[in-house]
């Protein structure tokens, strides 16, 4: 009897050690199991994620919010009527010396991107060939930009003349490239002010 109890020992100690190698096995199991979910979900959220920004094409934004090149031939004459570029919603002005200066602050002419959004109630301002300026104390100058919405009048270099709006219409950085094209950053858009007219990047194309 002595000796039965004895040998048990070692039995009882046996199983409790399967047991416990069993359960260390089990709970290993699951937790490679959640690894593998997780890793799993985070590459397909990874992919989704690129292929969505791929899609809307939000990586490297081209068209209004990212940069737009302007092909030489599209970049009007130096005088003639700013030209309407609508995949960036602005107007290229092509400044003749202190051209669009109303207020005397001078300038040199050269390019100007002009954010066609009115900076009163954002409306979308176009250029007018044949509003003649004596409507707005400005005889003799004929073309301007003019907000269908509530008369905001604004000369070729942006500059308020008339109207509502608090500022002149904004400005986008423009920058000339080698090949005689440039390239508008529709994100870098700075508030329009006086100044406008000093803005204008000169131009050689
Ligand atoms: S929105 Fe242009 S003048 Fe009001």
């Amino acid at each position: 009897m002595a000796q039965m109890e004895q040998s048990g020992g070692p039995r009882v100690a046996h199983r409790v050690e399967q047991a416990r190698q069993h359960e260390a096995r089990k709970i290993a199991r699951r937790s490679f199991m959640r690894v593998s979910v997780f890793a799993g979900l985070s590459l397909g959220l990874g992919a989704w994620t690129a292929s969505f920004l791929g899609f809307f094409n939000l990586r490297h934004p081209t068209g209004f919010g990212g940069v737009v090149t302007v092909a030489k031939a599209r970049i009007p004459k130096v005088g003639d009527d700013p030209a309407r570029i609508s995949e960036g919603k602005f107007w290229l002005s092509n400044l003749q010396g202190a051209q669009g200066d109303v207020l005397g602050v001078g300038g040199a002419g050269g390019l100007m991107a002009l954010y066609w959004k009115c900076p009163h109630l954002g409306c979308t301002v176009p250029w007018s060939p044949t509003f003649a300026g004596g409507q707005v104390n400005f005889p003799g100058v004929t073309g301007w930009f003019r907000c269908p919405c509530h008369g905001s009048t604004y000369s070729r270099a942006g500059v308020r003349v008339f109207g509502p709006a608090p500022r002149p219409m904004d400005t986008m950085l423009l920058t000339i490239n080698g090949d005689g094209s440039l390239n508008v950053n529709t994100g870098k858009i700075t508030s329009g002010a006086a100044d406008n007219p000093l803005r204008a990047v000169v131009y050689n194309g």
